[in-house]
């Protein structure tokens, strides 16, 4: 498989009144096209920030990515100025978010609007490619299962439902053929029938032109159903990663397990009802991480050993391919 997005050593802080705060550090990962890598983590672990470290996205001042590479197509996103990071954002990466009125321009047109977007990329566009544009919309929308495709090019975003909205959102992400689809958290505010809908689409596309897609999500069934491949953030760093069912069924660091403990599992479980527990604590504050590994404080496996409150522990080989954990004792993590 070739890889379309090859992300090395990715440290990305804010500056605050406090000091510099790493909300991303020493992220690494690749993405193959057709892939899709889920992002999993709770709130603040710096899965938005990642993604919006790619897509050149992170507000500066107060954020800015410190080291780091960022290949795509074979050139490194970091350093490139804004100019032409929006050319990439046009084109090699689209990205989708959970709101799609945040995206869309409540006053104009669904077509107008998406065929905007397929000329930002001309310089002066000719009547003949307007119009081009304006049938490429609707073949667009088609694509993504909007019906009566003509009828809702003419509409309003306000005149659609979430999931025609997050469909329209596709639409636009896919009108340049990216190489890479950025999804955060895109069907959040979907009902789960039309969650479902959203996700099945996606994997359509993805079949269709071999993007590459990472999920950004909190939801573990939507990871488990729909993702290649999973990484596992906690106070900005990859505490996990694998292939999903090796990481979701074999997991091999402390807080995977608690996450999986966590939360309300749509995953087939043997002998019925399970019960959740939640994670004790709460995430530590990025500005003031502990010395060794920041989820020790937490973690329940962790007995009065002092290696991991004074050792930060590097991500390591698990059992099997490509199965990764920084946990210092994930030996005796078997699950
Ligand atoms: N504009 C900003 N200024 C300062 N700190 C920020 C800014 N944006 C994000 N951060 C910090 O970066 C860290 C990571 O945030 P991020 O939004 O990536 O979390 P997340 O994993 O996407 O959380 P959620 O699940 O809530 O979306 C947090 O500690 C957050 O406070
Ligand atoms: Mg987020």
């Amino acid at each position: 498989m070739t890889t379309c997005l090859s992300v090395r050593n990715l440290t990305t802080v804010f500056d605050t009144k406090r000091g510099e705060v790493a909300a991303v550090t020493d992220l690494s990962y690749e993405l193959s096209a057709g892939e899709t890598l889920g992002i999993v983590g709770e709130s603040g672990s710096g899965k938005s920030v990642s993604a919006m470290s790619i897509l050149g996205l992170v507000p500066r001042p107060p954020g800015r990515i410190v080291s780091g590479e960022i290949m795509l197509n074979g050139r490194d996103l970091v350093g490139l100025d804004r100019g032409e990071l929006r050319a990439v954002r046009g084109s090699e990466v689209a990205m989708i978010f959970q709101d799609p009125m945040s995206s869309l321009n409540p006053v104009h047109r669904i077509g107008a609007q998406i065929a905007e977007g397929i000329l930002s990329h001309r310089r002066r566009p000719s009547r003949a490619d307007k119009a081009a544009a304006n049938r490429r919309a609707v073949e667009l929308l088609e694509s993504v299962g909007v019906p009566a495709p003509e009828k809702r090019a003419r509409q309003y975003p306000h005149q659609l439902s979430g999931g025609m909205r997050q469909r329209v959102m596709i639409a636009m992400a896919m009108s340049c053929d990216p190489k890479v689809l950025v999804a955060d958290e895109p069907t959040t505010a979907l009902d789960a029938t039309i969650q479902a809908q959203i996700m099945r689409l996606l994997r359509e596309v993805q079949g269709r032109t071999q993007v590459g897609i990472i999920l950004i999500t909190h939801d573990i069934g939507l990871v488990a159903q729909n993702v290649d491949r999973v990484l596992v953030m906690y106070a900005g760093r990859v505490v996990e990663t694998g292939p999903v069912e090796e990481v979701l069924e074999h997991p091999r660091h402390p807080y995977t397990v608690g996450l999986l403990r966590s939360t309300p599992s749509k995953l087939p479980v043997n002998g019925g009802r399970r019960r959740l527990t939640p994670i004790p604590g709460l995430p530590p504050n990025p500005a003031a991480l502990p010395p060794g590994c920041s989820f020790a404080p937490r973690c329940t496996l962790r007995g009065d050993r002092e290696l991991c409150l004074t050792e930060r522990p590097l991500p390591r080989a698990a059992v099997s391919d490509g199965h990764l954990s920084a946990c210092h004792f994930v030996d005796e993590i078997v699950q």
